[in-house]
């Protein structure tokens, strides 16, 4: 790898600011983003698409590991998300996959399939990687390991002017519940639950500008360069 060029992992709940930051990040240092909840994302909707059922552990496993999954940097910084040669960017936030994708990630070969693309988009450095197991599995020796934080408001917020943005209507309370079940059960499952690395830094975005997010996570990895040129 690279001399100057990290990994950075950036894990937290659902809606806590990880993507923005992620991305913003990303671009500010010519890095790679990995938005691993859209390749989870994208096996859901294969299931659906598929009528796989969410819960048939075996035929969820099938798929995963059938599947290309990969990603297209857009000129103006978005990135879109290609499932066997299709840009599934759009669908992949619907509600129904929203629904059922903590269901699907759920299952160990679901995993094991993701993380082993996961690595290989990474093999070079340069990546900025945000999803739930980033810091603790996927690449416990990452340079910089963020875990953001925010309050169930904050979040609720911040999800419903992305689907206002989306022209999708839902109200608050709706968003809430469906945050806080999704937490619930990215924490509880036994396969790589959502949890913060012993040694990454924790960011509570609740009040937090994004410019100011970004700053302090370009502030970790800017120290990480440092130490390692005076070593
Ligand atoms: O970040 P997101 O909301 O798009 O992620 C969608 C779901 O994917 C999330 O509820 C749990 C799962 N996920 C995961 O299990 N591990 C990751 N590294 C990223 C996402």
């Amino acid at each position: 790898m690279e001399r100057n060029r990290l990994v950075i992992a950036i894990d937290g709940p659902a809606a806590s600011g990880k993507s923005t930051t992620a991305k913003l990040v990303a671009q500010q240092l010519g890095y790679t983003y990995i938005d691993t909840g859209a390749m989870y994302r994208a096996v859901t909707l294969a299931a659906l698409r598929n009528g796989v059922d969410p819960a048939n552990r075996e035929e969820v496993e099938k798929l995963a590991f059938h599947l290309s999954i990969r990603f297209q940097p857009q000129a103006d910084g978005s990135l879109r998300t290609i499932l066997n040669e299709e840009d599934v960017s759009r669908e992949i936030r619907s509600q129904e996959v929203t629904k059922s994708v903590s269901a699907v990630s759920a299952w160990h070969g679901v995993r094991e399939a993701m993380v082993q693309l996961q690595r290989e988009m990474s093999k070079e450095g340069g990546v900025v990687m945000d999803g739930r197991d980033i810091g603790t599995v996927v690449f416990p020796d990452a340079e910089v390991k963020v875990f953001m934080v925010a309050d169930i408001q904050a979040r609720a917020q911040r999800r419903q002017v992305e689907l206002v943005g989306n022209g999708k209507e839902m109200l608050v309370e709706d968003v809430v519940t469906d945050i806080e079940r999704r937490d619930q059960l990215d924490s509880s499952r036994e396969e790589s639950p959502l949890r913060k690395a012993d040694d990454a830094v924790e960011i509570d975005t609740s009040s937090l500008t994004i410019e100011e997010q970004v700053a302090i996570v370009l502030n970790l990895a800017q120290n990480v360069r440092e130490k390692r040129i005076s070593d």
